[in-house]
């Protein structure tokens, strides 16, 4: 355990995560003035914004996803909140669902950014800063320093997501120049059961938006118009009071209903709601939007009831429970809508599949039990952290995302993740590919599903799987970090590696 003072340096203000509310709707069809020609605009680059499914698919094939992000510093602290949700569960393939993590840079540690990245989870640009209206170098510069300092490859970096959802049109144009696929910093405000719903499945900017039409200047009646970049809407959840209740970020923390406290049973009851509501029509899909902060049992003077953490692991279990519903990453839900492939064929879709890449090497490579002994601890005052890149002289801004080294002690530089190896295989420290070959990278950890499986339902909060391997409760071990620093017995590691450590996306596999 740090001592205190080294402590109170690590805390982000609390104050920054509780962002990101709506009080009613952010749009109208008036205000949208939207069309597109769904003849001229066909997937996989180009796709009108619309409540039915992609490619004309009926609801009854869609898989109904859960898509679960977080945002803002990535830290021992937001890992464990965030794994007492997801660590423990199953999709219906087998897989430990993956998420998506909006990343800032102030208090990050970027070793944690690399284990998590290689576990399979999407890590997505949320500025280095955490600024609205955010200037170019913040979009640009999380890139950078996220690359040069957590090995996160440039091509992995495809999503965006405003602070305080907090963006202009001309965010969006830069976001398109820099190449990302996508932004999701709009919100679906209105119910997917009301005539006007602006829940959209994701859709380009050909038309431009048709979401927060009402809120941002700029925007909409065909601005901007950014051929085949995506928006990936935030779909609010809505308490009885309907539209006038909507609740979009961290809906645990909001009071329900109009009610002045905090009620945990009404929050999972209306969850539930809105939940069937998307289920029972066009499946779009559902978002947890977290602030993994707020639900931190271990951060130093965060207080979170219980009954808040078991009302979200109720709701994921009841959710679970029902037949085709996937806990996905953004870029894993936005990788079925380019290519919507019915439940029936989900079992040979690649982005949901899971995979362990098979490096057992002492390399600083994101495989914690590879690292030990092998991270450089860069103390700076603000936020001290670890990386397996070699620590830069001044801490990263805008201005200076990819300081030079720091070979004051007579230390080796360090080498950057090169563009042909995928971050798993690179070993820093001598500058090499330890495999490059696609046949002995990763082992497919994904179970058949579908038309093969008994049963498409999700797992993980008891003995629900009948086949697979271990049962997963008992081979999860909680995944926070702490162990490239222990010290614990050797050959516990690899075992709990092969445990816990869940996916790499197909794409990963496709790029090398
Ligand atoms: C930072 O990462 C190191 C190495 O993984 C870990 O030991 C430490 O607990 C982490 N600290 C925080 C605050 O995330
Ligand atoms: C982030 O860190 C920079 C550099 O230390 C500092 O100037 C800035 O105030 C910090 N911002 C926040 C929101 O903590
Ligand atoms: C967005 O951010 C800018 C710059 O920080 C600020 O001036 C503006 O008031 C913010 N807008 C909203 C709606 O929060
Ligand atoms: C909390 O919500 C539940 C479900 O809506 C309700 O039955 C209960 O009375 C509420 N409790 C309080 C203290 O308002
Ligand atoms: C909350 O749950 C934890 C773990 O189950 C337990 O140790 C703790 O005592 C509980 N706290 C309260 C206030 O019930
Ligand atoms: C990656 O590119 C470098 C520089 O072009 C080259 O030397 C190296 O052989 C390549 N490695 C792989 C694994 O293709
Ligand atoms: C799938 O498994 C769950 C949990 O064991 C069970 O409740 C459900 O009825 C099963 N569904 C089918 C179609 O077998």
């Amino acid at each position: 355990m740090l001592p205190i003072t080294i402590l109170a340096f690590l805390l982000p203000a609390l104050s920054l995560a509780q962002d990101g509310s709506i009080s009613g709707p952010a749009t109208s069809p008036e205000a949208a003035g939207y069309s597109c020609d769904a003849s001229k605009c066909k997937l996989p680059n180009c796709n009108c914004a619309s409540t039915s499914p992609p490619n004309g698919l009926s609801p009854s094939e869609v898989p109904q996803f859960i898509v679960y992000t977080a945002d803002d510093a990535i830290q021992s602290y937001t890992i464990d909140s965030v794994n007492q949700f997801l660590a423990h569960r199953r999709n219906p393939n087998g897989c430990q669902p993956k998420m998506t993590y909006y990343t800032s840079l102030n208090y990050t540690n970027y070793t944690l950014v690399t284990d998590w990245y290689v576990a399979g989870n999407e890590i997505a640009d949320h500025t280095m800063t955490h600024v609205g209206s955010p200037p170019n170098g913040e979009i640009d510069g999380n890139l950078i320093a996220l690359n040069a300092l957590a090995g996160i490859p440039f091509s992995a970096i495809i999503g965006f997501r405003a602070p305080y959802l907090n963006y202009t049109a001309d965010t969006l144009r830069h976001l398109a120049a820099a190449r990302f696929t996508y932004d999701s910093s709009t919100s679906a405000s209105i119910p997917v059961t009301d005539p006007n719903t602006d829940a959209y499945w994701p859709y380009t900017l050909d038309n431009g938006l048709a979401n927060d039409c009402l809120n941002i200047p700029g925007i909409c009646k065909g601005e901007p118009q950014l051929p085949g970049f995506w928006e990936v809407p935030m779909y609010a959840f809505f308490d009885n009071r309907g539209v006038a209740g909507p609740h979009l970020m961290d809906p645990w923390l909001d009071e329900a209903n109009g009610a002045s406290t905090v009620n945990d049973s009404a929050t999972l009851e209306y969850m539930k709601n809105t939940f069937t509501a998307h289920y029972n029509g066009n499946r779009q899909p559902i978002g947890l939007y977290t602030h993994p902060i707020h639900t931190s049992t271990t951060y130093p003077g965060v207080t979170v009831s219980n009954s808040t953490i078991n009302m979200i692991n109720a709701f994921l279990d009841w959710a679970q429970l029902q037949q085709n519903v996937w806990i996905v990453s953004t870029e894993q839900m936005l990788a079925w809508v380019q290519n919507p492939v019915p439940i029936s064929q989900l079992d040979s879709f690649s982005p949901l599949k899971c995979s362990t890449p098979q490096v057992n090497q002492a390399i600083c490579d994101g495989i914690p039990a590879n690292e030990l002994g092998l991270l450089s601890h860069c103390a700076f005052p603000d936020f001290p952290f670890y990386t397996c890149y070699g620590c830069p002289e001044v801490a990263p801004t805008p201005g200076n995302p990819n300081p030079p080294q720091d070979t004051s002690n007579g230390q080796q530089e360090r080498f950057r993740v090169p563009a042909n190896c995928s971050t798993p295989f690179w070993d820093p420290i001598q500058g090499q590919c330890i495999c490059t070959s696609s046949s002995c990278q990763f082992q497919d950890n994904s179970r058949p599903i579908g038309p093969n499986s008994v049963n498409l339902t999700g797992g993980g909060t008891g003995g629900e799987f009948s086949s697979g391997t271990a049962s997963p409760t008992a081979s999860f071990v909680p995944f926070n970090g702490n162990g490239a620093l222990s010290s614990l017995p050797s050959g516990i590691w690899p075992a709990i590696i092969l445990g816990s450590i869940g996916a790499m996306s197909g794409w990963l596999t496709a790029q090398l």
